[in-house]
């Protein structure tokens, strides 16, 4: 048996043994009561009746063994030319007096914290201040329009909202304020905001609701951690579903820590001291869980990068960072790989870099396609590993463990089940599949620690979402094959939610913009193959009959519409107009088809199609 076997082995013989091992390196106010609590399965917790806390596991005990030196983060923005470091004493000086003025602005234990941020290191310090005072904290992405930050700030009801007077995008400032008064009003909060404010903009402030960062961190009372129990929430995190209403994954303290600090041994080969980038933004799972909490709690340098792989300046950014700050591990959505490569195919940016300190390419996100793996492993001459997970997990369902031992890549597929996971392959009818048979991906409950919760305020939709389907599994919403040594392939969503340059989107939510047109009769957005971005959103839309405007007028209002209530980041940038949408003769749009249309990909005639014509049509919509 290899030395993953041997591992994975022992956690199937005993999985609550395993986990109550993995939790002694977390330090515990109070140890637990019950290691897995099955009383609300499908929606178990872990480590019941213990008593712990995220930031003091990821700053203060450090410093209290002599650590407080040790660079905590070091913060290089590509996009300003700024470089900050801060050490672990550095970073809990901060927190401390940020957890301060959260509670000196009313904010208790169980109050909702929202964070619409840029990343700077200040996003990071308010992050950890919740979990200090065990606030949950939510976080909003940049690219976000105020309509999507309004459904958050309707769902997650935020005293607290903090934000900063702008992000930074390549050629253009992104004033945030504005887009945040929006939000504000549309979800008619009564949210008291903290700015902080960056040299490139200025914000107007509402006297009694707005308040600079700085000027209240001048008189902050610093506050210690709060023994929490370690079940109790440490954030909300939305992500995309089928449907245009984001689901609130909960996670808790717990579970979380434990995984965490797991994942960054095992998967990932990190020892305290080491340097750690994920370079992605702290709106999504990536960030929370590798930027900020399992490298701090590992005790590793962490890099918080404000920039893009190419041109911020060029397409040799990332070699720099990882010179400059001697980073031992990069983990990357593929596409920013594929960025670089498009612009420096032979790799000539890295001539100009020392990066001897690297050791290994993590890519996640997204499928990491086999060229672009074969391609950094030539230029990075590293093992470059593709490891698979979501928001719902919070780390790897599959992956090769480099903590453990590095095993064979196949291309294509990111490795093994990680221990907690049991990942079977399901048929629509709930058969379960051998090798290679493409099916639905599902993991035997209970999920790992560092699992979800639940949806907030609504664990019904939880369950109906994730465990209704197939009884005592749960729903990846991936599809995929395991081959006969149990290598994962996954092959796409099985729901109507996309991944543009690593980023979850839901079609749903653009369909409602869309459908909200006043001259829309009816519309469908599908994810179409980019050779950049993996997919990007194409909209098919049916006008009402009689329209005056010219279908031209009505494309750039769609573009202009999804972009301003949904955001730039959504890159909704292609729709076309046709006569009508291909459906089945029970009404169903065949989304998938027209994919492969507009993909230019082989595709069969569904057998239920209402009226084969209608292909023929949607092609010369496209193309003609
Ligand atoms: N705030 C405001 N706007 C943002 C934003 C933010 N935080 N992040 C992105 N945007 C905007 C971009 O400026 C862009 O606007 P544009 O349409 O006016 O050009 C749009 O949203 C799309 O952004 P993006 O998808 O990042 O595309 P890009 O063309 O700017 O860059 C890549 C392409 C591949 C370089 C980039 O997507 C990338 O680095 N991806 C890494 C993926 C990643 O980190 N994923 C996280 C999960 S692991
Ligand atoms: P998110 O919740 O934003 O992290 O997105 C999770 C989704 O991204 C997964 O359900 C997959 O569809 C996709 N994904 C993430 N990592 C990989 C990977 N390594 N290979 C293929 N798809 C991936």
């Amino acid at each position: 048996m290899s030395s993953y076997e041997k591992i994975y082995q022992s956690w199937k013989n005993n999985p609550q043994d395993f986990w109550q091992e993995a939790a002694r390196e977390i330090h515990w106010f109070k140890e637990c009561e019950e290691v897995l609590d099955e009383t609300n399965a499908p929606l178990y917790q872990w480590f019941k009746g213990a008593k712990t806390n995220t930031c003091y596991n990821a700053i203060d005990r450090h410093v209290i063994a002599g650590q407080g030196d040790r660079t905590a983060l070091i913060y290089d923005s590509a996009m300003t030319g700024q470089v900050r470091k801060y050490t672990y004493a550095e970073m809990q000086d901060h927190i401390s007096k940020f957890a301060g003025v959260l509670n000196a602005k009313g904010v208790k234990k169980g109050d909702r914290v929202l964070l619409y941020m840029p990343m700077i290191p200040e996003a990071v310090i308010a992050m950890l201040a919740c979990a200090r005072i065990g606030a949950i904290h939510t976080v909003v992405f940049g690219g976000f329009a105020s309509n999507e930050l309004a459904k958050r700030i309707i769902d997650a009801e935020p005293k607290i909202i903090v934000s900063a007077t702008c992000g930074l995008e390549p050629g253009r400032v992104i004033a945030y304020k504005p887009l945040l008064d929006e939000a504000l009003a549309i979800s008619k909060s009564t949210a008291k905001t903290i700015i902080v404010k960056r040299p490139e903009c200025d914000a107007e402030l509402i006297d009694g609701r707005d308040f600079y960062w700085e000027k209240l961190m001048k008189v902050a009372t610093p506050v210690d951690c709060l023994e929490l129990e370690a079940t109790d929430p440490l954030y909300i995190l939305y992500t995309s579903g089928t449907t245009g209403t984001p689901k609130g994954i909960v996670r808790d303290n717990g579970g979380h820590l434990v995984a965490m600090n797991w994942s960054m041994k095992n998967v990932y080969a990190m020892s305290p001291g080491d340097v750690y980038w994920a370079a992605s933004d702290i709106g999504w799972v990536v960030g929370h869980s590798y930027i900020v909490y399992a490298p701090l709690v590992r005790g590793c340098t962490t890099i918080l990068y404000e920039g893009k792989p190419v041109g911020t300046p060029d397409a040799g950014a990332f070699w720099r960072v990882i010179a400059d700050h001697k980073v031992n591990a990069l983990f990357v959505a593929p596409t920013a790989i594929r960025a670089i490569k498009r612009e420096d195919p032979r790799g000539e940016f890295l001539n100009n870099y020392d990066i001897s300190a690297f050791r290994t390419l993590f890519l996640a996100g997204e499928r990491a396609d086999p060229d672009t793996v074969k391609w950094s492993e030539k230029m990075v001459s590293v093992p470059v590993i593709d490891h698979w997970w979501q928001t719902e997990t919070s780390w790897s369902i599959c992956a090769n463990f480099m903590g453990i031992e590095h095993l064979l890549v196949k291309y294509g597929s990111p490795s093994v089940p990680s221990p907690g996971y049991d990942v079977r392959i399901f048929s629509d009818e709930g058969e379960e599949l051998g090798p290679k048979k493409l099916g639905n991906i599902v993991v035997k409950e209970p999920l790992p620690p560092g699992g979800m919760l639940g949806i907030w305020k609504d664990n019904q939709r939880c369950i109906e979402t994730y465990f209704k389907e197939y009884p005592g599994f749960y729903l990846t919403g991936d599809a995929g094959h395991k081959d006969e040594d149990g290598y994962l392939y996954i092959m796409g969503r099985t729901d109507d939610v996309i991944n543009v340059a690593g980023h979850r989107l839901s079609t749903g939510s653009m369909e409602e913009v869309l459908s909200n047109m006043p001259d829309v009769a009816e519309c469908a957005v599908v994810g179409v193959a980019d050779e950049l971005k993996g997919q990007i959103p194409y909209g098919f839309i049916v006008l009402k009959s009689g329209t005056e405007k010219s279908q031209d007028d009505i494309i750039t209002e769609a573009i202009q519409s999804v972009r301003t209530e949904i955001g730039a980041v959504a890159s909704f940038k292609n729709a076309v107009i046709v006569k009508r949408l291909p459906k089945t003769r029970s009404g169903k749009i065949l989304r998938r088809v027209m994919s492969s249309i507009a993909g230019k990909e082989d595709y069969k005639t569904p057998a239920t199609l209402d009226d084969p014509m209608i292909l023929d049509e949607i092609s010369a919509a496209l193309f003609s």
